[in-house]
């Protein structure tokens, strides 16, 4: 179900509706979610920043409006998602969108002082190379902010799932929903990342819940040398 080519068609045929929909199954959470989440970070002037798996580039514009004084880079390997978040970008020069698979990053060692990832590495199979990827290109120090469902049991991911497939019954789009509530399924739920990241030598730095912990962000400090 994670192979990379029904992914990149799945998001490829989303593209148009993703944002509207992601408004409507979060009931308008989400962009007060990727607001706070981000608040979280230190964004420092001039800081070099790298969003992973960028779709429309919701993350990548909060993080421009936070701190205007940064570079930040967008990449995504859906072409069409990408078309979305260059219309929206218009002619901001501080932002720069690149087709780009996230298990093999376009990118020197140490180029970024943030990476950030939403709602992105629960649709990667190989996760651990993408994880891989964004050590190598942050900066020994560097912070890196994982967004994305928290995939735990609990009783209000179960709600959210059942709202998710009454909102989307009437929509043509319901098989990419249904791959949604899978791959939360399938994917390490919060607590496993965070020790997966320690394993690869990562410094965890703190959790933030969001909606009644269905969603969490955490935050990690580059721990390489
Ligand atoms: C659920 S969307 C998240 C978009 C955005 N970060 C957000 O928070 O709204 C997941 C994105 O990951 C992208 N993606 C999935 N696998 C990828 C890969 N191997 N390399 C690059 N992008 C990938 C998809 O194309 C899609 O745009």
């Amino acid at each position: 179900m994670k192979n990379p080519d029904y992914i990149k068609s799945m998001f490829n045929n989303l593209a148009k509706s993703y944002d509207f929909f992601n408004r409507i199954i979060s009931l308008g959470t989400q962009t007060f979610v990727k607001k706070q989440s981000l608040k979280l970070l230190s964004i420092s002037n001039g800081a070099k920043i790298l969003d992973v798996c960028t779709g429309t580039g919701d993350l990548t514009f909060y993080m421009q409006k936070l701190n205007p004084n940064t570079n930040i880079t967008g990449v995504d390997f859906s072409e069409k998602m990408l078309e979305i978040a260059n219309k929206k970008k218009n002619n901001n020069k501080n932002i720069k969108f690149y087709l780009a698979d996230a298990r093999a990053l376009p990118f020197e060692e140490n180029s970024f002082d943030i990476v950030t990832v939403g709602f992105g590495l629960r649709n990667i199979e190989n996760y651990e190379l993408v994880i891989d990827e964004i050590q190598r290109v942050l900066k020994p120090r560097g912070q890196f902010l994982n967004l994305d469902f928290s995939c735990d049991d609990g009783f209000f991911n179960s709600v959210f799932d059942l709202l998710t497939q009454i909102f989307t019954a009437f929509t043509n789009k319901k098989t990419n929903y249904t791959y949604l509530i899978e791959s939360k399924k399938e994917f390490l739920n919060s607590s496993e990342l965070i020790s997966l990241f320690r394993q690869k030598n990562w410094i965890f730095l703190k959790r933030k819940y969001f909606s009644f912990k269905v969603i969490a962000a955490e935050f990690f400090r580059n721990n390489k040398k």
